[in-house]
């Protein structure tokens, strides 16, 4: 069978997806009933950070150690990549040392060039286009609180960054109407929204992406990378806060998601993290269980 990789929600079909976040689910009961379950077993994770990280890192560590596992930490300033080892080079020699492997990067093609060269399964932990770990743990959350996804509406407000491309791909793989709300210059990848555009809008008024929305979410305006441009964002994005009042405009029974870290009193209010609509910290737990699920999957040790 050819090596799995997971770049992007595309990766894996929809009916698969539907059935790795029940897994995760049901992980999630085991791991709480203190049932023992080591399907990583001397198994080898390598986990590369060209970014910072808090919740990535501590969930897939985590989850390897749970679950019978070890994972093995690179950043850029303590291996060869950081002086210019070819990316290719070194996915051929980790490869041939680790069971699985996740990056988080700036280039998408980055990851895509390191899935080429690797033997194992490849997770994209993040890079400048997709965060789609993030947005199993996020469909998880809301299904565990509301039920399928299928057919609501989701609200997005705020940059077209990764995670807003990842919740295009997730408009498409788990069926629902995503509802984009950005000032001009900041929209997703154009390309996705061509090819979404049954299922995708794009607004420029956030009041109007979230009436009746059954799911608000939002991220920081300022990206890993995009740190310069932090001033001149905070202008742009002014009117693109999301609080409890805009959230009284959505469904009596929305969700608010959001991938952390966050900025209070820039996308988020002071008080909306709070808010009893806001299942965040839910959301980062599932981090750990999704991605267990991912890699049982990835690694052929849970069959869908
Ligand atoms: N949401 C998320 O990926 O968080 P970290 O940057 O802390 O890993
Ligand atoms: N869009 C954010 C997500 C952080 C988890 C970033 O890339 O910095």
């Amino acid at each position: 069978m050819a090596t799995r990789h997971f770049l992007t929600l595309l990766d894996i079909d929809p009916a698969t997806l539907e059935k790795l976040l029940l897994r995760a689910i049901e992980l999630k009961q085991m791991l709480r009933a203190g049932v023992p379950h080591e399907p990583f077993k001397n198994k080898v994770l390598g986990m590369i950070f060209e970014k910072s990280s808090t919740r990535t890192r501590v969930s897939f560590e985590s989850a390897m150690i749970q679950c019978g596992g070890g994972a093995i930490f690179l950043s850029p300033r303590d291996s060869q990549l950081g002086r210019g080892e070819p990316v290719a080079d070194t996915a051929r020699v980790l490869s041939r040392m680790c069971d699985i492997i996740m990056i988080r990067t700036f280039e998408h093609e980055k990851v895509e060039t390191f899935a080429r060269y690797s033997s194992v399964p490849v997770i994209n932990a993040l890079t400048d286009s997709f965060h789609p770990c993030q947005l199993l743990a996020d469909i998880q959350t809301y299904i565990e609180h509301r039920g399928s996804i299928r057919g609501k509406i989701v609200a997005w407000v705020g940059d077209g960054n990764n995670m807003c491309n990842s919740y295009i791909n997730a408009s498409r793989q788990f069926g629902f109407q995503l509802r984009i709300a950005c000032p001009a210059g900041f929209e997703p990848d154009a390309n996705l929204v061509a090819a979404n555009s049954d299922r995708v809008t794009i607004l420029r008024d956030p009041r109007a992406a979230v009436e009746h929305a059954h799911l608000v979410t939002t991220d920081v305006w300022a990206s890993m990378g995009q740190e310069d441009e932090q001033a001149h964002r905070a202008k742009a994005f002014a009117q693109y806060q999301v609080s409890p009042a805009l959230m009284d405009l959505a469904d009596k029974d929305a969700l608010f998601l959001h991938c952390l870290p966050a900025h209070r009193g820039e996308e988020v209010s002071e008080d909306m993290l709070d808010d009893p609509r806001s299942v965040v910290w839910d959301e980062a737990e599932n981090r750990l269980h999704a991605q267990k699920a991912l890699m049982e999957y990835l690694l052929g040790c849970w069959k869908p």
